[in-house]
């Protein structure tokens, strides 16, 4: 716990009332003009601090920013989220998270930034972060078979539905693979990375991308969880909602790899549409039937064959 954590807890405390500087400084062991530089710090991460003439200072807000001690308190994980990485502006989560991993970043860091000056989306398409989103990737170092990381991505979109149901009771689906979907429009996606070799994995960068609060982009049919639920959305409980759910998902996981698909299938708005699939070498359409053991979408052609898509981009069509 840093001093500025213990002043937040000393403030929340206090219920509104000023406590001073001097209260403050003999509990921390630290002198007044300290106290004031760590109020300095908390301001400058969106804490409203305010002084009362002679009697101390009083906390008015806390940060709406999802900044790492506002992650932190209260968010009920074991593992996951517990060391956070948090920029103020980074270029990608994705990128940041990978550089941390190949340095020994442990297993469930997450790094989290406010913007994003260059986010990625798949299929290298690039993501539009403005302040106002979610915009966080969890480093995994898990002990699985390469192939087993298409079914992690799928996991990661079913915690993100839950976490979203579970902080602002909105309902999400997914189109398959893991865009999040509210009807046609896209809220949020989740860009799966990995580092290893043929029969091993070193590293798994889970980016999870959410538009919470932003302005809708002009043209695309995009929303947002304020536009959806009607009011100003917690990123910071959005954070630590999806991640308590995946670290919950993640737990069953390593017991049972599959056991998540028949929620997953519940969310997914892609099975029983026609789709068009655009793989790596040629196109299927047909109707989504179902998600294989592997998690890749099963889709029936017209002659009555079921082919299954393993990754790359579908369209519904209707
Ligand atoms: C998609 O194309 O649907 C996936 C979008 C994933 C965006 C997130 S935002 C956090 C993380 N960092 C990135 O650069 N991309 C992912």
């Amino acid at each position: 716990m840093t001093h500025c954590d213990t002043i937040i807890d000393l403030l929340l405390e206090a219920r509104g009332e000023p406590v001073s500087g001097s209260t403050l400084g003999r509990r921390l062991g630290i002198s007044r003009t300290a106290v004031w530089k760590n109020i300095q710090t908390l301001r400058s991460e969106g804490y409203e601090i305010t002084v009362v003439k002679g009697r101390g200072y009083v906390l008015r807000s806390v940060s709406p920013s999802p900044v790492s001690r506002e992650v932190l308190r209260g968010l009920d994980t074991v593992w996951l989220g517990r060391d956070i990485f948090y920029f103020k502006q980074a270029d990608s989560t994705n990128r940041a998270a990978k550089e941390l991993a190949r340095k020994g970043a442990k297993h469930g860091s997450i790094v989290v930034a406010e913007v994003q000056t260059h986010g990625r989306g798949r299929l290298g398409r690039s993501w539009e972060s403005a302040p106002g989103g979610v915009y966080m990737s969890i480093i995994l170092r898990p002990d699985m078979h390469p192939a087993q990381v298409t079914l992690l991505t799928l996991l990661a979109g079913v915690a993100v539905i839950r976490g979203i149901k579970r902080a602002c009771n909105v309902e999400v689906g997914l189109k398959w693979p893991n865009d999040i979907m509210v009807s046609d429009c896209k809220l949020g996606g989740v860009l799966c990375e990995m580092e290893g070799e043929s029969e091993h994995v070193d590293f798994v960068v889970i980016g999870i991308g959410v538009d919470v609060n932003c302005e809708a982009s002009v043209g695309i049919p995009t929303t947002s969880l304020r536009a959806e639920s009607g009011g100003y959305v917690s990123i910071t409980g959005i954070i630590q909602a999806v991640l308590e759910e995946f670290e919950m998902l993640y737990t069953e996981f390593q017991i049972e790899p599959a056991g998540f698909l028949p929620e997953y299938k519940k969310y997914c708005l892609t099975l029983g549409h026609m789709v068009s699939a655009q793989g790596h070498r040629r196109s299927v359409t047909g109707r989504a039937v179902d998600i294989s053991p592997g998690g890749g979408l099963m889709v029936e052609g017209k002659s009555g064959r079921v082919e299954e898509v393993v990754s790359g981009e579908i369209i519904h069509l209707r």
